[in-house]
């Protein structure tokens, strides 16, 4: 149910800082320390090469969750469009692990992937929101994200769960290897819900910050580097899906190589910078757009803000930036949505779960 909210998006968003809170509990044993299935655990430590298989949304997190393992547990890790994967499957390692991340657990192009996976005989491991979904019967293991259920087409709160779970399943690998890590992803959790909390507390300013992007325009550009990256390409499809704004994420360095042409007077330009050290990179890319017209938008870290940014998050640990840094681009999606009079929770030609393939 809805409550008081006018619509289940605004609602997810709100839940966010809740569904960290219940992660930590859920993945927190009596001594504070990682509470995970040992089966996992193992399938985790024999692995040589892990491919994350997902769609949407849930490859976006995909593309965070690469980041986490690779730099704490030391596995090189593959993420794959479950539905260019299918047909296009590339050569895969000795030992393969497969991990789906899957909000709805029900999504064909997944599941196509991972009924070929299984004829290979390889282990898999799901991502869901809803244990009792395909993707978790059929796969070996599963990880819950205790992110309650998600109704508005647009994903939210699944995405920040995903990320939070892949940080939490990454430490304890690293840890099962040996590896010893000052990185304590539950009492940084912690510090990230706080910090979620603070931003659904601050909508005014993102409705307003939405107003002036947004109103009036055709297209909008979302760049970011490094992990900035990976959040601005969702932040641009949460904007088009619910807003029908032509949108696309970029590589900061990458807009000179093509897209800058685009780049007229008034083009909303949004950049995140949470990163120390892509800081100064991206933000010599938003004064090659500024020159160029655009109307630019910086969100950054605290400890990394300069005087002409629109909105400077509270500081959290980098490697759980995204978590942070996805909360304002979801608001200024749902707030340009809202300003269009779109069906924010219902968007045309969309489903929440794709199970055609
Ligand atoms: O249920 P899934 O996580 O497998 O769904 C994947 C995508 O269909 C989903 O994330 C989609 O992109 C959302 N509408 C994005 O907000």
């Amino acid at each position: 149910e809805k409550g008081t909210y006018p619509h289940f998006m605004l609602k997810e968003i709100d839940e966010q800082p809740f569904v960290i809170r219940k992660i930590i509990q859920e993945y927190q044993d009596e001594n504070d320390s990682i509470k995970l299935d040992e089966d996992i655990r193992q399938a985790m430590n024999q692995t040589d090469r892990i491919y994350i298989i997902a769609a949407g949304t849930s490859y976006h997190a995909g593309l965070v969750g690469k980041q986490f393992i690779e730099r704490l547990s030391n596995i090189p890790v593959e993420v794959h469009i479950a539905s260019e994967f299918s047909y296009n499957m590339p050569l895969l390692s000795e030992k393969p692990l497969f991990i789906f991340i899957s909000q709805s657990g029900e999504t064909a192009d997944s599941r196509s992937v991972l009924v070929q996976t299984k004829e290979l005989g390889h282990p898999a491991l799901t991502l869901t929101n809803v244990p009792g979904s395909t993707l978790s019967r059929e796969a070996d293991y599963t990880l819950h994200l205790h992110a309650g259920p998600e109704i508005a087409v647009a994903s939210t709160k699944a995405y920040t769960a995903q990320i939070a779970v892949l940080a939490i399943l990454a430490v304890d690998t690293a840890k099962a290897k040996g590896i010893n890590l000052s990185f304590d992803p539950l009492k940084e959790l912690g510090i990230v819900a706080n910090a979620m909390e603070s931003l659904t507390d601050q909508k005014d300013a993102f409705d307003r910050i939405a107003k002036d992007l947004f109103d009036t325009t055709r297209n909008a550009f979302f760049i970011g580097r490094g992990m900035d990256y990976f959040v601005v390409l969702e932040a641009a499809l949460k904007l088009k899906e619910i807003s029908y704004i032509q949108a696309e994420g970029f590589a900061g360095g990458e807009l000179k190589h093509g897209t800058i042409a685009l780049i007229e007077d008034g083009t909303p330009v949004i950049a995140i910078s949470s990163q120390e050290n892509v800081n100064l990179s991206i933000r010599g890319n938003v004064q090659e757009v500024a020159a160029r017209g655009a109307n630019t938008c910086v969100v950054s870290m605290k400890g990394l803000e300069q005087n002409e940014d629109r909105f400077v998050l509270p500081q959290v640990h980098e490697l759980l930036a995204p978590l942070v840094s996805v909360i304002p681009m979801q608001l200024l999606a749902y707030y340009a949505a809202l300003h269009r009079d779109c069906d924010v929770d219902k968007p045309r030609n969309l489903a929440k779960s794709v199970t055609v393939e």
